[in-house]
């Protein structure tokens, strides 16, 4: 059992129903301490990624002296493109269809501060608590990441990890044949940041697409637990599932930003491969396209590495770690 004092973490999530269960999962795991969370848009505008987060940390409960803030509103250079088909209007499997035997909502809504600080904001807030102590965990387009690196790279050069949700490496993308979601949303952003030199962990497509829960497993455990995270478990993926099952015949949910979260938990659950990663900005085809160089030559003659990328994951022991997780609390 590890001893060493919990790994201190930020989360840059555009919630969505994924987004919201990567947060449970970090505040339900002892490994983590979830000192800031912003928001960034991708799934939903980042109006309601806020609201959205709001209504997670009230399911949960919000950990004394987090710092929150809402980041931007529109990628570096493309109009925003949401993802509410998969994740529901809402981004959370439409809960406010969910009410109780009096009438009431039964995930109420939560009101979201008038002003909250910019993501970049409260990430040199918690700098300034944490010296040379914070992983950065992106679990949306990485617009917030870039911006950053422009206005304050002093402070995000000082993150000792940015491990990021997003890209496709050997396996098709999830939005075209080409891209994965978080890097298609804001392919400048995540080529910026892949060319920084920051010290990346890519969870890619690779392996995230290895780790799913399909409808009756989900039933399964709400059927056998009555605690808030696993109801919600439920009570939020029904869209979601039934998008998977229209379009790709199984009503299953990957589980892309739990696994970016379990990797901080537990590094061994992946194996990491360094890669020299591009992005196709342009592509007309392609556009938002992780190119990996793979060839077999020898090291010296390509470009150095600018990443590590997880390749390979022991799914049923993180599928168990998460599942146990949610079901504690
Ligand atoms: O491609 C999957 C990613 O895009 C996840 O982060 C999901 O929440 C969406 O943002
Ligand atoms: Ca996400």
């Amino acid at each position: 059992m590890k001893t060493e004092r919990p790994t201190r973490v930020i989360l840059d999530t555009d919630p969505g129903v994924d987004d919201a269960l990567a947060l449970l999962l970090a505040l339900y795991s002892p490994e983590l301490e979830v000192v800031g969370v912003t928001t960034v848009c991708g799934n939903v505008p980042v109006e309601q990624a806020t609201r959205n987060l709001f209504r997670v940390l009230k399911l949960a409960g919000t950990p004394q002296n987090l710092l929150i803030g809402q980041g931007a509103s529109r990628p570096l250079s493309e109009p925003l493109q949401t993802a509410t088909h998969v994740h529901g209007a809402d981004g959370l499997g439409e809960l406010d269809r969910l009410r109780n035997e009096d009438g009431s909502l039964s995930y109420p809504n939560v009101e979201v501060p008038a002003e909250l600080p910019p993501a970049q904001e409260v990430w040199a807030q918690c700098h300034q608590r944490y010296p040379e102590d914070l992983t950065l965990i992106t679990l949306g387009p990485l617009t917030n990441l870039a911006r950053a690196l422009d206005s304050n790279p002093d402070i995000i050069r000082k993150f000792r990890n940015v491990i990021s949700m997003g890209g496709a490496v050997a396996v098709p993308g999830n939005v075209t044949a080409a891209a994965e979601f978080n890097i298609f949303v804001d392919p400048h952003a995540a080529q910026q940041v892949f060319a920084s030199g920051l010290p990346m962990t890519l969870v890619p497509l690779d392996v995230t697409t290895q780790v799913v829960l399909n409808r009756e497993r989900i039933l399964a455990l709400a059927a056998q637990h009555a605690n808030p995270a696993i109801q919600f478990l439920r009570d939020a993926t029904g869209h979601a599932l039934n998008f998977s099952e229209k379009v790709e015949g199984q009503a299953i949910l990957p589980l892309h930003d739990p696994l970016a979260v379990g990797v901080a938990i537990d590094p061994t659950l992946v194996d990491l491969t360094p890669l020299h990663v591009q992005v196709e900005t342009e592509g007309r085809l392609t556009k938002g396209m992780t190119l990996a160089d793979r060839r077999t030559i020898r090291e010296s003659l390509k470009p150095s590495s600018n990443l590590k990328a997880a390749l390979s994951v022991d799914a049923p022991r993180f599928l168990t770690l998460f599942q146990d997780r949610l079901c504690r609390k």
